[in-house]
């Protein structure tokens, strides 16, 4: 009987998967028969469990921690899944930071610190990992972006400017990638988890068009999408049930 699962034999490597959207994502492409890496930065309890998880759908998972603010560190991180694995098809850079700063609060820490960690970082591990989805035959990288990189949210000044880096530097990628890897991004809109009190639905978010948030599991299959989609490359998907189609709704 033929093997349906879209990714089996693949490996993937999700950063930020121990918890929240990054484990969705990683769930649901060990679902569609990928092995992945599980990197994490502090939440080891979560990313065990989450390798576990993995393990119960019949792939192959493991942990690996890594502060992606530290480009060496980074390397270490593909060495390892790369080692583990002895391959590596697919690059989820999804790890990030949401850090509030205005203008006039904007700190050279602050700055740092949101472009650092969401631009830097999913640069470098591209760097790293671009060797080894070169010789899969089938590489894909996907970035996280954020609609804040497309509307510019004045509250978080650096970090919608790191968004909009992580935009343009998905088409610079796929320009120098290929034909041998795709890169392609996601930018989301506001996503609630389960579990998330109700009134996290605030009337801003209320007044998008699709009127709701949403959902982790949204975002997982807009990322099975993109990986899969065999003639897609630089390109962003808005996943943000409309609310970007009115960007005054928070300037
Ligand atoms: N949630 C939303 O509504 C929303 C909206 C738009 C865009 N997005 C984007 O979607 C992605 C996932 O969102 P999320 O809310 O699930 O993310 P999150 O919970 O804020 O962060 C995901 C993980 O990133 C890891 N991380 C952050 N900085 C790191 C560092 N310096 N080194 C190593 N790991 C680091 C953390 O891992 P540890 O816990 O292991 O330390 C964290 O659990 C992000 O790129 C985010 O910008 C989310």
């Amino acid at each position: 009987m033929p093997d349906e699962k879209r990714l089996s034999g693949r490996v993937a490597l999700v950063t930020g998967a121990a918890k929240r959207i990054g484990r969705f994502v990683a769930l649901r492409l060990a679902a569609e028969g990928a092995d992945v890496a599980i990197h994490y930065g502090r939440s080891e309890a979560e990313a065990r469990d989450t390798v576990h998880e993995i393990e119960k759908l019949g792939q192959r998972a493991i942990a690996i921690s890594a502060d992606l603010t530290n480009v060496a560190q980074i390397q270490n991180l593909i060495d390892q899944a790369v080692s583990h694995f002895h391959r590596l098809d697919i690059l989820v850079n999804n790890a990030a930071n949401f850090l509030e700063a205005k203008f006039g609060s904007t700190t050279e820490q602050s700055w740092d610190a949101s472009l650092d960690t969401n631009l830097k970082a999913p640069f470098f591990c591209a760097q790293a990992a671009a060797p080894h989805l070169a010789k899969s035959g089938k590489g894909i990288i996907v970035n996280f972006a954020d609609i804040g990189g497309l509307l510019g949210w004045r509250e978080f000044l650096p970090h919608s400017v790191s968004k909009a880096g992580v935009i343009l530097m998905t088409r610079i990628l796929a320009k120098e990638l290929a034909p041998a890897v795709r890169v392609n991004a996601i930018a989301p809109g506001t996503i609630t988890m389960p579990g998330d009190p109700p009134e996290w639905q605030t009337d801003f978010i209320r007044r998008a068009p699709l009127r709701r948030t949403g959902r982790p599991d949204e975002i997982a299959d807009a990322v099975l999408f993109l990986i899969t989609a065999e003639f897609l490359t630089g390109q962003t998907l808005v996943l943000d049930g409309g609310r970007s189609l009115f960007p005054d709704l928070r300037t």
